[in-house]
């Protein structure tokens, strides 16, 4: 695993966005994006910038079960608000969680990831070392899924909702086998309440326990971190 160490997230960003830059230079066409406050300063790049994404493709890892999309904490939302709005891609797939066949999404999901080879994989990391929304002791085997969130995934995501009775209890999400097939991935982390997390990652046994563990035996993986998020290795 490569590590970039920068100042703080704006800087962070900036390095983020030259990766995905000389990805997409160099032939990227299908872009796997990831919601939560960490990849916002890439996207900031992005809208900046004069990249040109409407030829491309991107798929999200994750969306929360029962949220509609004009629910301002869906993810569907979100990436609009964030990127799509003012950075249109040709096609941008999010699971539906209003689906009324989570199963049925789920497996178009899998279909689609199939279809569209990632090329770049932007992620984030939970705490608990959680990637998209695969909690510990997801399979490293699995493929797209319903999940039933965590507690500390749900207290942690609440200071997005007005209390933390109307956090989701479950998910839609791309599983760890997908993540892994993608040909690239960038994970970016800031902040010292993910120091713990990214030590584990990088430095502890791979183990279901810690899902982002298994970036270990990914061949091309970036991490981009601040001083803070990297203080324990
Ligand atoms: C959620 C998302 C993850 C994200 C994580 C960290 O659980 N499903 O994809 O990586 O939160 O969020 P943040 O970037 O806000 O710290």
């Amino acid at each position: 695993m490569k590590i970039i160490i920068t100042k703080d997230q704006t800087e962070g960003g900036k390095k983020a966005f030259e990766i995905f830059a000389d990805g997409i230079k160099h032939g990227a066409k299908t872009l796997g994006l990831a919601t939560g406050s960490t990849p916002i300063t890439l996207y900031e790049n992005m809208i900046a910038s004069d990249l040109d994404c409407s030829a491309l493709t991107s798929i999200n890892l994750d969306e929360y079960v029962g949220l509609s999309f004009d629910n301002p904490q869906s993810y569907h939302y979100f990436m609009q608000k964030h990127l799509f709005d003012k950075k249109p891609f040709k096609h941008s797939y999010v699971p539906n969680g209003m689906a009324d066949d989570i199963q049925a999404e789920v497996d178009r999901y899998n279909k689609l990831i199939a279809e569209n080879p990632i090329d770049i994989q932007l992620l984030g990391i939970g705490r608990n070392g959680h990637i998209a929304f695969n909690e510990p002791g997801t399979s490293f085997d699995s493929l797209t899924h319903e999940v039933k969130l965590t507690q500390n995934t749900i207290e942690a995501n609440s200071r997005f909702f007005d209390s933390i009775d109307e956090v989701p209890k479950s998910a839609i999400c791309m599983g760890i086998k997908n993540i892994m097939a993608s040909k690239k991935i960038v994970l970016m982390a800031f902040g010292e309440q993910k120091a713990d997390a990214i030590k584990k990652m990088m430095e502890g046994p791979i183990t279901e326990e810690v899902p982002a563990s298994i970036l270990q035996k990914h061949p091309d993986v970036t991490v981009i971190c601040d001083q803070a998020a990297a203080s324990k290795l």
